[in-house]
């Protein structure tokens, strides 16, 4: 089968490199890939956010299985042009997009179906917003209610903080993101991701993962896109999992049926997890970066066969096939990310890593350039490792770490510490 990945960054590193251990796979292309991508995949360079663009692309290259990485292309439509085209594609309708692309649409469907998450109120005068936080007092939390980077949630330890996100996002720091705002009660607990295949109908968990969203060891500095992550999250046990797929993820794909627009696709839930019970913080559309890389780590070539089945209605003939297996994946990043950062300084010691069913250096933000390995991104490296225990996988990965020789970048040195 001749196979396409839309995006370019770890997540979609460790996609193709599942996808490409898989029989089934005879080309493998990926848009637009990086360096390490390049090693394993043919990349190529055109818009991928724009479905015509993408579909024209796939018929000159007789492409029949399409996998959406990132969010923008499903939130921009990019799966139901290819749909329409024929093409088999893994990845939701831009209608079902908006579990992602607008937090006042969640809860929305969150309230239609009775899904457990915090109480809200939505605005978007700033007025009735002020008042509203006055009246239900700090800790509150305040969100832009569409896609902002990762950056449109204030957790407002006080009420000023409170005011001025307000002032801020309806002021438009986000643009049209934040022409709303969603007002959120504080959730108090422990955090977890939970990954769950949704073929419109049947929903499949596919792994859970905890990562680490401060720039800095002992959970300090900035919030970033995820600094490492470890699967499975020993927070979220059996127990929890299942109360989070009957009460919170099975009413929503249901609801989303009901509503004409059917949810096929990865379903990402954010869990806050206190005394037992897990509460809904947020869906995203899409596989996390990097829980992507230790969800696949631990799956392998099955995922090809899960992610099909998914994107051809066929969920309830497969299960994935589990080893009693741990993954951790420790993000290497360029020196002053989140903030600005250089590009182009080089990486050395990467011929040296081992590429193993176990051990596997996913690239995040790299280039070729004069036959050398250089830095382009942010989040630059995730160096991945598998054991049969979690202190195993640390060791594995942390070990990795160690080989690779450059000085423009750094790592925390605790990935894992809670579940450790
Ligand atoms: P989100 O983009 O909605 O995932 O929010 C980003 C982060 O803000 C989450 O990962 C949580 O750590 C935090 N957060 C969001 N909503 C809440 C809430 N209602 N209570 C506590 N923390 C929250
Ligand atoms: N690592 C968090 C995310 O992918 O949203």
């Amino acid at each position: 089968m001749n196979i396409l990945i839309l995006g370019g960054g770890g997540r979609e590193h460790a996609l193709a490199w599942a996808v490409k251990q898989n029989p089934k796979c005879d080309r493998l292309i990926v848009a637009p890939g990086n360096a390490g991508i390049a090693q394993i995949a043919e990349c190529a360079a055109f818009d991928i956010d724009d479905g015509d663009t993408v579909a024209n692309f796939c018929a000159e290259n007789a492409v029949e299985f399409v996998i959406i990485g990132p969010e923008a292309p499903l939130a921009a439509g990019v799966a139901d042009t290819l749909r329409d085209n024929g093409l088999v594609v893994f990845g939701c309708s831009q209608a079902a997009a908006q579990l992602e692309s607008s937090k006042a649409f969640t809860k929305a469907i969150c309230d239609a179906c009775n899904a457990p998450t915090a109480a809200y109120g939505h605005f978007t005068d700033a007025t009735q917003a002020h008042a509203y936080v006055d009246k239900q007092g700090a800790p509150i939390v305040v969100k832009a209610d569409g896609l902002a980077a990762g950056k449109g949630v204030v957790v407002a330890m006080d009420l000023e903080t409170a005011h001025i996100a307000i002032d801020d996002m309806l002021g438009g720091q986000f643009g049209s993101a934040g022409a709303e705002v969603v007002i959120e009660e504080f959730m108090d607990g422990e955090e977890a991701s939970f990954f769950i295949l949704c073929d419109g109908e049947t929903v499949l968990p596919v792994g859970t993962a905890q990562d680490h969203k401060r720039a800095f060891d002992g959970d300090e500095g900035p919030n970033t896109g995820g600094m490492g992550a470890y699967s499975p999250a020993p927070v979220l046990t059996d127990a929890i999992a299942e109360i989070a797929l009957n009460d919170i993820v099975k009413p929503t794909v249901a609801e989303m049926a009901k509503r004409g627009t059917p949810f096929q696709g990865i379903l990402y839930a954010g869990l806050m997890i206190k005394d037992g019970q897990p509460r809904l913080v947020e869906y995203n559309v899409r596989f996390g970066d990097p829980e992507c890389q230790v969800l696949m780590m631990r799956l392998g070539a099955q995922a090809f066969d899960l992610l099909h089945a998914c994107a051809e209605n066929r969920l309830s003939e497969v299960s994935p096939n589990w080893a009693d297996d741990h993954a951790m994946t420790i993000v290497m990043a360029a020196d002053g990310y989140p903030g600005p950062y250089e590009k182009g300084s080089v990486i050395n010691g990467l011929d040296t890593l081992p590429e193993t069913s176990s051990e596997m250096t996913f690239h995040a933000g790299t280039a070729t350039k004069d036959g050398q390995t250089i830095a382009t991104g942010g989040r630059v490296l995730n160096v991945t490792a598998r054991g049969a225990t979690l202190q195993d996988a640390h060791a594995r990965a942390y070990g990795m770490t160690k080989q690779i020789d450059w000085p423009e970048g750094f790592y925390r040195n605790d990935i894992g510490h809670r579940a450790l």
